[in-house]
Formats: structure tokens, sequence, C-alpha cells
């Protein structure tokens, strides 16, 4: 006899707003809160097709999906994201800041533009959204998490933009962390380093030499950042404030 268990955690009836949720990452955490039965808005800034196949792929899961278009970099457009967040949803339980932007290039010779554009794509929505977070929380036991990634800590080649933005994004989370801690919201990030979204950007070789450093033996994919993002989510992670959950299968851990 086979019996049912519904998708762990359960998160029914909760609410979920995840920025740049249309591919990559931020579509397997909102595909992992919605088949833990919660009301998730997917965000995206340019490619509408894409966030109706998004919210298409969703479909029959036991939560519900749908997409809002806003680009987190235009205050306005920020704001308006919050505004439709209240509007369909009456307040949030989870809210997850996923978008990042990169341009690669090595440090020497970086455009001081591509940084702040960086840092305000990482910064931006945590920092301009945080009071309005606040509300939108209010009584509810909430969570904020924000997608990192190993080069806020380590010298990635040609990452420098990101890198920065990263480190910088992961100390808000722990300024946020201390804010939010009696307001009964917790705040933290789930990182990971190169991750394989099954587009062909890991190249073989590359990829090989990953898997043959990475004490679980295979790559990282979305969804071990989704099960990261869905545990922190839970009743039982409520305690853990500020802190960077570390998605890789152990890379970290070894030297070289
Ligand atoms: N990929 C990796 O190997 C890796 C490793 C570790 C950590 N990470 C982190 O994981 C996160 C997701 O990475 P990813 O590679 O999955 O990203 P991605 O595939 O490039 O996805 C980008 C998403 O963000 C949206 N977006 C882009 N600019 C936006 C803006 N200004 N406002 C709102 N939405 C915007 C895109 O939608 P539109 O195109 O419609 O705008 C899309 O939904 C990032 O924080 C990244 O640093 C990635």
């Amino acid at each position: 006899m086979t019996t049912h268990h519904p998708t762990a955690p359960d998160l029914t009836g909760r609410t979920a707003l995840v920025t740049g949720a249309t591919r990559g990452i931020g579509l397997a955490v909102a595909r992992k809160l919605t088949a833990c039965g919660a009301t998730v808005l997917l965000n995206y800034a340019h490619d509408e097709a894409r966030a109706a196949e998004a919210v298409r792929s969703l479909a029959g899961l036991p939560g519900t999906a749908a997409a809002v278009r806003a680009d987190i970099t235009d205050p306005a457009a920020l704001d308006g994201l919050f505004d439709e967040a209240e509007r369909r949803l009456g307040g949030l339980d989870i809210f997850v800041h996923n978008t990042s932007y990169f341009r690669p290039s090595a440090t020497l010779g970086t455009a001081p533009d591509t940084v702040d554009r960086s840092l305000a794509v990482a910064l931006r929505p945590l920092l301009a959204g945080a009071p309005r977070l606040a509300e939108l929380m209010a009584g509810r036991p909430g969570r904020i998490v924000a997608i990192s990634s190993a080069g806020a800590r380590r010298v990635v080649p040609r990452y420098v933009s990101a890198g920065i933005a990263k480190a910088a994004l992961e100390s808000l989370v722990r300024y946020l962390a201390v804010e939010f801690a009696g307001r009964g919201v917790a705040v933290n990030a789930v990182s990971a380093a190169k991750v394989d979204k099954g587009d062909g950007s890991v190249p073989a070789e590359v990829a090989k030499a990953i898997v043959g450093r990475t004490p679980g033996g295979r790559l990282t994919t979305p969804e071990d950042l989704a099960d990261a993002v869905a545990l922190l989510c839970t009743d039982e992670a409520a305690w853990l404030q500020g802190q960077v959950l570390v998605t890789d299968g152990g890379l970290g851990l070894v030297a070289g």
C-alpha cells in the first residue's frame, strides 16, 4: 500500500513573494513553496512570456502561483510590488530576495557603475523594502531569506561586482535580523557556489572539477537551495537569525 505524504514542509495558507522567480533558482524556490501549499507571487522584470510559462509550470501543485512584473531597481516599481503583494495576499509570511545583477569583469578596470547596480539589486529590495515588510508581516511568523553566493567571502574570478554586493547583502541580513527578531520575523541567507541550472551554463570540464572536489559528489542544483529556503520557512527554524546557510554538499569545507 502506498501512503501519500504531502510535500514537506507544510506551508499551507502561507503567502510568499519571490524576486526574480521566473527562471533558475528563483523559479525552483517558487516551485518548492507552491508544492508545500503556499500562495506565491513570482516577480520578474522583463520577460512576460517566460513569466507566463513559469506560472503554467506550477499549475496542479497544492498551492497557487501568479506573476508580478516589477523592476526591483526602480523605487516606484518596488513600492508597487509590495502594494501588489498587499492587494493580492493581504500580507506576507515569506519574502525571498533572489534577484542579482552581475557582469563578469576583472577587478582592475571594473566600471564603478556596474558595482553600483549590483549593490542596488542586492540591497534595495531589503533596505527600501524593510518598512513595507515589517507592515506586511505584522502579527505573522515572518521569514525573510536572501539568496547569496560563495563570492561574498571568496575571490571568484571575474565576479567582483556581484561578490561585493553579496558581501554587503550578507551583512544587511545580520543588521535586519537584529531589528526584525523582536517582531517574530527571522532574516537569514541561503548561499551556494556554482549551481547547475540544467541549461548548459556549467561547462563539462568545470562540472567535472567541481564534482571531484565536492564531498557530496555532485553539483548543487536549484532544488538544493529551494529546499534550504523551505527549511528556513518552517516553524522550527524560528530561532535562526542572521545566518548564512551554505548549501553546497560540503564543497566550501575543503581546502584547494
Ligand atoms: N547561478 C549560479 O550558479 C548561482 C550560484 C550561487 C548563487 N546564485 C544566486 O542565485 C540567485 C539567482 O540566480 P540565477 O542564476 O537563478 O538567476 P537568473 O537565472 O539570471 O534569474 C533571474 C531572474 O530575475 C529576474 N530579474 C532580473 N532582473 C530583475 C530586476 N531588475 N527586477 C526583478 N526581477 C529581475 C529575471 O526575470 P526577467 O528576465 O523577466 O527580468 C529572472 O526571473 C542570484 O542571487 C545569484 O547570485 C546563483
